[in-house]
């Protein structure tokens, strides 16, 4: 199974991925979490790359390409992968499609999921991740605990950088100009489906489930 999860910022594609992972037991690569890993760990990729996460642009597609076509050849990727947050343009999505081919798998699946912006706008500004291990919280839909200290590891519960709104309206609007053109992309190879992220986190992962078994 080779998926692609698809949609605009706070769609809900990491928490979906996450639960895609735990029953299908494929990895998850986020490209926003390596390279948030990055980031925390000043690496000299971290350094080059904080200013543009936190203005909301994109990473030049060649760094992202190096990053991702480097994890797909690891031995954890033989049975298939959830990719999320990449690609995020065409050359990314071209640049896919020939490690695919290169490696002989053939079958991509790209699934979109789609929220209206005000919902977007509002899980963002409510979401709080661990500074820590990444695990996200929030503070309306899935509330941190009361002290503030992570469930899984005991970390700082913190707003994300880019969290902020002027920022997640930048990143809308790069999604719109960059990422948005890969539905048609996609749609025309007849590899694409939709899902309305507009319902509970089970429910989602319950239309999810239903085009993946149907793969
Ligand atoms: P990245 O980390 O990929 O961010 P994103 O695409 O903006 O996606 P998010 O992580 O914000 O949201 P999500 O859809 O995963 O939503 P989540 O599940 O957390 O990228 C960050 C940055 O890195 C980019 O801006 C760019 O600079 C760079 N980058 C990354 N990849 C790149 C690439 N390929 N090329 C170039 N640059 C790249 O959910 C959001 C909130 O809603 C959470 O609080 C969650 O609890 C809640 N929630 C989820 N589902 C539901 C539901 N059904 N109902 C209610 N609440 C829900």
């Amino acid at each position: 199974m080779r998926l692609v999860l698809l949609g605009a910022p706070g769609v809900g594609k990491g928490t979906q991925a996450k639960l895609i992972n735990k029953k299908f037991n494929i990895p998850h690569i986020s490209t926003g979490d390596i390279l948030r890993n990055e980031v925390q760990e000043q690496s000299e990729l971290g350094k080059k790359v904080k200013k543009i996460l936190d203005s909301g642009e994109l990473v030049p597609d060649k760094t992202i390409l190096e990053i991702v076509n480097k994890r797909l050849v690891r031995p954890d990727c033989k049975n298939g992968f959830i990719l999320d947050g990449f690609p995020r343009t065409i050359p990314q999505a071209k640049g896919l499609q020939s490690q695919l081919n290169n490696e002989g798998h053939l079958s991509l699946k790209v699934i979109e999921i789609f929220i209206p912006e005000d919902e977007i706008i509002l899980r963002l500004t409510s979401r709080r991740i661990c500074a820590n291990c990444g695990k996200v919280y929030n503070i309306i839909f899935n509330p941190p605990p009361e002290d503030g200290c992570c469930t899984k590891c005991g970390g700082n519960i913190i707003l994300r950088d880019d969290d902020r709104e002027d920022t997640i309206k930048n990143r809308l609007s790069v999604y719109r100009k960059q990422t948005e053109p890969l539905i048609s992309f996609y749609q025309k190879k007849d590899i694409f489906f939709q899902v309305n992220g507009q319902q509970s986190v089970e429910m989602v992962f319950s239309d999810i489930e239903k085009i993946l078994l149907n793969m």
